[in-house]
Order: structure tokens, then sequence, then C-alpha cells
């Protein structure tokens, strides 16, 4: 059953206030407690001289009041004895500036100085707590690519990626033919003579870039490595973790997530929606909702980022302080998000924060509880949820989906190493085709190319750019029917237009050939029709040429009538990324072509959803809404009609 926990920052708080705070914890309902992460300095305020006994007293004040504490290794935020005695571990941004001390996250993946340290800071952590009876989880470090701090241009940073180069390519010959070096006498002779693709006057070779985003992502997976090793040894059975950032595409998820017990992540609807491609009229009508798939999309990224287990680690439970502005969520969704993360598979929701903060960085940001310790509003929501548990009947682990989504993290980085539109956006691309599944019920599991597509009827490829050899046999082999979207199959691993033409091996699963490619502005008027319904289309266009059967085309002042949906047995090509009205109707299409079951009305503001044998409504919308089921339904929550931000759950 679904469990809650909190952020807890003991050091923030004087000691008096420990006890109380762990005893409203548990009167709660919360079970969990994160701590630490921000807290090296305070434990070693000095090389070598440590102070952990206020860190032991914490601990052992919130295990005796009944909380499990996950304990995080302190790493996001190096103290400013070890900059100053090795200022090489600061980060180096794209400018070449150095990114100084004086808030978090300020050190370079590359930095061996830094990884020693590190490793030996988690050691002295596992070593204290590492079989301390209340200390349950760990979490390694906090948000790896918070205020892009993946890619790093630093001298370390530059020595590391020529030896990952040598190891990549063994001669410079073969570097110098991926990178297409003859194009602009930019040849090589050896790898000590490479650069790091910032500061240039003009692009970089996309392969340069592309390699640069591989062997970042490669150090992100490293450090993480590192202090897994250290836990698995000194913390023997206590799962580890670390929470990724949703929107940060910056690093390989699913390459950390094979290395530790179960993902979390954290949910920050109300700052996503602000940074969303959105036009302003659809952000004004979600402002204080979000949107309403944002948040599922991630769940259930993270269900397969920790191989079926996952977390919410810090769930917005207010307003925040960061995003550009900082709207309050309507009264409710701190308890639909909740809900709305259990029923996509999450096991434990801590709320971020127990206490909103009185001085510092993230004053503006709330909490459970108001700077002067009175319950704000996600305090009572999360009473009401709490209460709501107890009423549950057991529920196992959310079920296979019928449908695929596939995110390839290599494919993103190509979309940035070579835009060609610059507005563009791979995951604005997927979460379109996400909602108008969602907006017909239908529930998705988010794969990769690693994933095994057993059990699936429909897997739809939204733009995976890299070619993938083994991907396509497993496509080939499944029985799913699949949907391929513009850019699929494009580039080469090298970043090159493959030898046929795109979409490269995937034109095993159809005959189709892409001559020419275009991305469109917002003001274009290509249109494409599907079924009765003229709608428009947006940032891409190509022109192909098929023998497979031709099933919607698009209508324009340019090439008129070319194919802009073509179809074989096995798989449906899209030459555009349509809107989301055309979307709607080429969702209906597919389910019904695939056999999938879905909801024949699609509605913007309502969204239904399975874990096994409970179903689940949300109703996003400032009116009530009616479910449609028999009227003997027997729910746990909720009934037939719901409140605006309500949440229903019931038996399937
Ligand atoms: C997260 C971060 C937390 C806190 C929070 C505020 O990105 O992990 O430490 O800063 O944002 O919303």
């Amino acid at each position: 059953m679904l469990e809650l926990g909190v952020c807890y920052y003991p050091e923030q708080w004087p000691e008096e206030m420990w006890a109380d705070d762990a005893r409203k914890m548990v009167s709660l309902g919360l079970s969990w407690v994160r701590i630490a992460e921000f807290t090296w300095s305070l434990v070693e305020p000095a090389e070598g001289e440590f102070n952990w006994e206020w860190l032991d007293r914490a601990v052992d004040t919130l295990g005796q009041a009944g909380l499990q504490v996950v304990m995080c290794t302190p790493t996001a935020a190096p103290p400013k004895w070890l900059i100053d005695k090795h200022p090489e571990i600061l980060p180096v941004d794209e400018n070449g500036n150095v990114r100084k001390f004086g808030a978090r996250r300020h050190y370079c993946f590359s930095s061996k100085i830094y990884r020693e340290h590190a490793v030996r800071i988690a050691t002295d952590f596992a070593s204290r707590y590492g079989e301390n009876e209340y200390v349950c989880a760990w979490q390694i470090d906090n948000e790896y690519g918070d205020h892009n701090t993946i890619y790093s241009y630093s001298n370390s940073a530059h020595l590391a990626f020529q030896d990952w180069l040598r190891n990549r390519y063994q001669t410079i010959d073969k570097l110098n033919e991926a990178w297409g070096t003859c194009f602009w006498g930019m040849a090589y002779r050896s790898f000590n003579q490479i650069e790091l693709p910032n500061n240039l006057v003009e692009e970089p070779s996309p392969t340069h870039l592309l390699d640069f985003y591989r062997f970042s992502s490669d150090q992100v997976v490293g450090f993480n490595k590192a202090q897994v090793d250290v836990l698995r040894d000194l913390s023997p059975g206590r799962p580890i973790t670390h929470n990724f950032m949703g929107h940060n595409t910056d690093f390989d998820h699913y390459a950390v997530g094979q290395d530790i017990d179960f993902a979390s992540w954290d949910s920050y609807p109300m700052g996503a929606l602000v940074y969303s491609g959105m036009d302003e009229d659809e952000k004004a009508e979600r402002l204080r909702t979000g949107i309403p798939d944002q948040p599922a999309f991630n769940n259930d990224l993270y269900r397969q980022v920790g191989r079926g287990n996952v977390w919410i680690m810090e769930q917005q439970p207010g307003p925040v302080n960061w995003a550009k502005h900082n709207q309050s969520p309507q009264d409710g969704m701190v308890r639909l998000w909740t809900w709305l993360a259990f029923a996509h598979g999450v096991d434990v929701v801590c709320y971020f924060r127990w206490r909103q903060s009185k001085f510092a960085q993230e004053q503006f940001h709330a909490g459970l509880l108001l700077p002067n310790n009175e319950p704000d509003q996600a305090f009572i929501e999360v009473t009401q949820v709490a209460h709501e548990i107890a009423k549950l009947p057991e529920v196992g682990a959310r079920q296979q989906a019928q449908v695929a989504l596939v995110l390839d993290y290599p494919s993103r980085w190509a979309a940035d190493a070579l835009p060609q539109g610059e507005d563009y956006s791979s995951s604005r691309v997927a979460m379109d085709w996400y909602a108008a599944l969602s907006r017909q019920h239908i529930d998705v599991d988010i794969v990769g190319p690693h994933s095994d597509l057993d059990g699936y009827k429909l897997v739809v490829v939204p733009d995976m750019i890299v070619d993938d050899h083994d991907f396509v046999d497993k496509l080939e082999k499944c029985a799913a029917k699949v949907y391929l979207g513009a850019r699929t199959g494009s580039k080469s691993k090298d970043m090159h237009i493959p030898a046929h033409l795109p979409p490269g091996s995937f034109s095993r699963l159809l005959d189709v050939k892409v001559t020419r490619v275009e991305s469109l502005p917002p003001y274009g008027r290509d249109r494409v029709k599907i079924g009765d319904l003229l709608g428009k289309v947006t940032n891409w266009r190509e022109q192909i040429v098929t023998g497979d059967k031709v099933l919607a085309t698009f209508q324009s002042d340019f090439r008129d009538g070319s194919p802009a949906l073509v179809g074989s047995e096995k798989c449906w090509y899209g030459a555009t990324h349509f809107s989301a009205e055309l979307l709607d109707a080429l969702v209906t299409k597919l389910v019904g072509w695939a056999g999938v079951a879905a909801s024949s009305k699609t509605s913007s503001n309502l969204r239904i959803t399975r874990r096994g044998n409970l179903m689940f409504a949300f109703n996003f919308a400032n009116q009530a809404a009616q479910l449609d089921v028999p009227k003997n339904t027997q729910f746990f929550v909720g009934g037939h009609e719901l409140a605006p931000y309500d949440v229903a759950i019931w038996s399937a």
C-alpha cells in the first residue's frame, strides 16, 4: 500500500523541535523521512575533523519516533575547505567561466580529486550509518543535472574526454571519419589535439557534440556507481536510489537506473507548466493544476528507470521559489498528485519539505507546515490521503500496459546536436503522444531501446533519431504493431545520414524513404486530413516516397497531396508532428488497428487509469465531472461525481 514521507532538515531547526516534529510526522501518517543531502560541511567542518553527534541524535530522534530514515550521501554540496584546497573541482560553464562556491552542485563530474573525496565521504557516512537500525534506504547525491550541471568544460573534463574518445575510436583516423572532419578542414592528428565543443566560432560537428554528451552521461553513471559500490559493501540490504529530475535528459537515466535498487523523482508540476512549450492560453487554463500528463509521464518513466520500483522523493506541497513565476496549486492538487503517483505504480510519496524555511534561498517555498509551525494546506491534504489509505484494499504492482512509448536518451541528445528548427522539442513530441493516449484513458509504459517488448499491442516510437539495428530486430520480432514518428532512424550512431536514407534500419518495417525534411515555424499553414478532420501540423515535415499504403496526405501550397501518414501490415509512419486534435484522431485509428482497448470519447481534464484491481479517476477541471461507471460500483474513495480536483478510486 502507498506509504508517505517527508524531506526534513534537522540542521535548520533548533534541536528542541526535533522530537515534536518526529511525533507529528508519525501522527500525520508518514513513515519515511529523508535527511542530510546537504550536510557535508556540518559533519566535516574541516578536513578530517568530524562532528557526527548532532546527526546521530537526529537519526535516533526520528527513528525512535517510528520513522524509517532515507540517509543521503552529501556529495551535492562539497564544503568550502575542499574547494579552497582543490579549486579544480569546480565546474566550468560553456563560456569558460568557473562556477563558484556559494550554492550547491559546484563540482565537475570529471574531477578525479572530487570523485576520490565523494567516495571517501560516502564511505564515512556508510561506515557510520550503514547498519544503523533506523536507516532503511539511501539516496546518492541530489538531483544530478540541477542547474545545468551535467556538462562541464573544465580541464579535467577536457582530459577525460580525450581518454574517452581514445577508448571509443582507438585510432584518430576512425574519429576523423566519424566526425566528418574533412568537412571544414577540422582534421586531427592525435587525440591530444581534441578540444571540448564549447566557445567555437560556429557550431561543432554534431558527432563531436553527441560524443561529448555521451561522455558526460558516462561520467555521471561512473560517479554514481562509485558510491553505489561503497553503500553495497557497508550497508547491505538497504535499497539505494537517486532522485532524478524528470525534465533533465542530459544523461542516460536508464543507465544510472541499472545500478540502483529503485528510482525516485522530484515532482514539481507548477514549474514544469511554466517552463513547458505550451502556448499562453493553454498555460492559463492549466495554471494551478499543471499539465495533467506531466506527472503521470514521469511516474511511468521512472517506474521503467527503477525496473518496477519507484518513489516520488520530493512532491511539491504548494508554491515553489525557483520558476519564472511561482503560482499556488489549487487546493486539492497535492492530494490528487499523491493518488496519481500511486495509481501509476509509485510506492512512496515524500513531500518537500516538512516546514517552510525562514531563511536562505527557499523562503518562498511552501512546506507541510508554515514557518511558525502551523499546518499549511498540504498538511490538511496529506491528513486526508492518510485516512484514505486506510480504506483501500491491498493492491499489487502496476500491470504491464498494452501500449509502450519509446524514450531514447541518445536520440534526445541527437536532436540537440543537430536541431534544424529552433522550436523542435523531443520532450514535447513524446509528451504530446502520451497526452493523446491518456485523453482516451489508455495506460502507457515508457520504454527504452533496452526494454523487452513482449506483451505490447502497440509500440509508439515518437522520434527515435539514432538508428538502432538491435531495437529494430526487437520491433520486427514482437507481436506489436508499431508507429514511427518523423525523424525516426534519421541518423546513424555516428550522426550520419543512413546509407539508404532515413528511416535507416526502420525501413525493414515498412517501405518508406525520406527524401527531404523541413522545419516549420508556428505560423506555417500546412494541414493534414485524417478521416474528416483537417488539422494543423507543426515543427517538422518530411517528403516521403513509399510503396505502402498512403493513409493521409498534406494539404498545402507546397507539394499538395504528398503522403503524411503511410502504413504497412506491421507499421505506420507519420511524416510530421501532428496537432493535438489530429493526434486524437490518429490515436483512435491506431489503437483500433492494434486492438488496444480505449475509451470511445476523449477527455481533456479527466484521467482514468488502473493499478492492479483498482481503478482511479482524476478530475483536473474546475468543474465537476461524472464517471461513466455502473450505478452499483463500490467506491473506496469518492463517488460517481468528482468535484473539481477530486479523486475517485473503485474496484475494477
Ligand atoms: C529540488 C531540490 C531541493 C529543493 C527543491 C525546491 O530541485 O532537490 O533541494 O531545492 O528543488 O523545489
